[in-house]
């Protein structure tokens, strides 16, 4: 049955936590579809670990939507959700709503996901009245790592635990359907996740979320850059890899692959009458 803003509004009630994880192509969401997600999330992410930036800031719509359009064809039944690309909707309301609309239309997504609380409220209203559904990204907003110095943890001063509350009841508020908490202290989190109505999903931010979401080139041990605190590897698929590509080359190499039965027929009385 397919996710929708209903039944992922309906697991929080009922406290069934939603589980999300990235994916960026066909295969992949395929399989996370077929292993039976809630949703996935095409994330910005794809710079890092498709792309090989160091940071989310050089992604374009271009690059979105491309990836967004396969993962919809292999998600039968995972909610997509789509990031908005860093500099797709700060300029303004107008380019939130055109470039969230993009991600619909041409992607196929059935949401999009940007960055930010009370500052893009007006963005996520806007949206939200195009009939596209908003997942919020709040607490640490990778898109702004120049402005924060680097990637830290946020919210933990009163302060700062204030604005992370203001923030999330500002995005509800505009309508957001969901809200990713990412780097945030569990206590607050789970503070933040009784006082919202919307789910929350965490990243970072502790077991009181309403769901988990990962990058699943963390969560299979794939990508070996940088492993941030909240990852677990729940399976080692990058070793398996490997291993499987040195299988390939060793049998290769020996010339035990391809054997027979990989190999196409012909008629020796083909063969003979070539010359
Ligand atoms: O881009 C991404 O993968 C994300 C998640 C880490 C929440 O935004
Ligand atoms: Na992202």
């Amino acid at each position: 049955m397919k996710n929708t803003v209903l039944t992922l509004q309906k697991q929080k009630e009922e406290h069934d936590k939603i589980v999300m994880v990235t994916a960026y192509d066909y295969t992949t969401a395929k399989i996370m579809d077929e292993a039976g997600v809630n949703t996935i999330l095409v994330g910005d992410s794809l710079g890092m670990v498709m792309l090989g930036y160091e940071d989310t800031l050089s992604v374009t719509m271009e690059d979105m939507i491309h990836h967004t359009a396969a993962v919809s064809r292999g998600a039968k039944d995972a909610f997509v959700v789509a990031d908005m690309p860093f500099m797709s909707y700060q300029t303004s309301v107008y380019d939130a709503v055109v470039n969230a609309g993009r991600l619909m239309k041409e992607g196929r997504a059935n949401a999009v996901k940007l960055e930010g609380g009370v500052e893009f409220a007006p963005h996520i209203e806007a949206i939200v009245k195009a009939s596209i559904p908003v997942v919020a990204h709040i607490g640490l907003t990778p898109q702004s790592v120049n402005a924060f110095g680097g990637f830290k943890v946020q919210g933990k001063d009163v302060e700062a635990a204030k604005k992370l509350l203001a923030d999330a009841k500002a995005v509800e508020a505009a309508g957001a359907c969901m809200v990713v908490m990412e780097c945030v202290p569990a206590k607050l989190a789970a503070k933040i996740s009784e006082e919202l109505t919307i789910p929350t999903i965490g990243i970072g931010a502790g077991a009181g979320c309403d769901g988990q979401v990962l990058v699943y080139q963390d969560l299979l041990a794939m990508y070996g850059d940088f492993r941030p605190k909240f990852v677990k590897v729940f399976a080692n698929v990058g070793e398996v890899m490997r291993e499987g590509v040195k299988a390939y080359i060793k049998e290769t190499k020996e010339g035990t692959f391809p054997g027979e039965e990989h190999c196409f027929k012909i008629d020796d009385s083909v063969i003979d009458k070539l010359y």
